[in-house]
């Protein structure tokens, strides 16, 4: 990720995608027109960075290089350009803050704090048991739910302290929390309830 630091990280040997993600890496190079098979790279990094548990080893950047006929350097490029690939191990839980400015406005500080204090460690580091990592990101597209988290694959939204908390707190005791918003309204929808399109054919909405 671009927030990477200069400390060595243990590098293993070789990394080769399986026989699975091979076949589907096929059909995600199937998908670009002859010639632009470079435009994969980024959904095979994410695929090596989920063979390889949540982070990408340079021998794995440059296997997706081989695989797609690219210069290393290149693929290098783009996997330190983008938050979404972790240069160096995650815990099981990575957990990224957004903190940029819709998300600020909205009480991020609070939402960073709350993390720091229920993981106990600051940005960049992971507990001591491997469960959590905590990242500060830029924004993560969920603006109108403001402030909001990724843990994973996951978003979780309409944030303060104590949700915040209690979300940690589910997934270190191995509860799946509630995803998405949590005050409760649907998807974006106006936090004070409907204020335009209140019926549909003709019908309360
Ligand atoms: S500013 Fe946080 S999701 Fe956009």
């Amino acid at each position: 990720m671009s927030t990477d630091t200069d400390t060595p990280v243990a590098q293993p040997d070789s990394f080769v995608f399986t026989d699975e993600n091979r076949q589907l890496a096929d059909t995600i190079i199937a998908r670009y027109p002859e010639g632009r098979q470079a435009s994969a790279v980024l959904p095979l990094l994410d695929l090596a960075q989920r063979q390889h548990d949540g982070w990408l080893p340079r021998v794995a950047m440059d296997h997706v290089a081989d695989v797609l006929g690219m210069a290393p350097i290149r693929v290098y490029e783009v996997a330190t350009f983008y938050t979404m690939f972790n240069l160096r191990p995650v815990g099981k839980h990575h957990v990224q803050v957004c903190t940029n400015l819709p998300c600020w406005l909205r009480g991020s500080d609070k939402v960073m704090h709350a993390c720091k204090k229920t993981l106990g460690i600051e940005v960049g580091e992971t507990t001591a048991d491997g469960q959590f990592t905590l990242s500060e990101v830029e924004c993560l597209g969920a603006c109108v739910n403001a402030p909001m988290i990724q843990v994973n694959d996951d978003y979780y939204e309409d944030l303060d302290a104590d949700s915040t908390a209690k979300v940690l707190t589910d997934l270190r005791e191995g509860r799946q929390p509630k995803k998405g918003s949590q005050t409760g309204r649907t998807s974006s929808e106006p936090a004070g309830g409907l204020t335009s399109l209140m019926t549909v054919g003709g019908e309360d909405a």
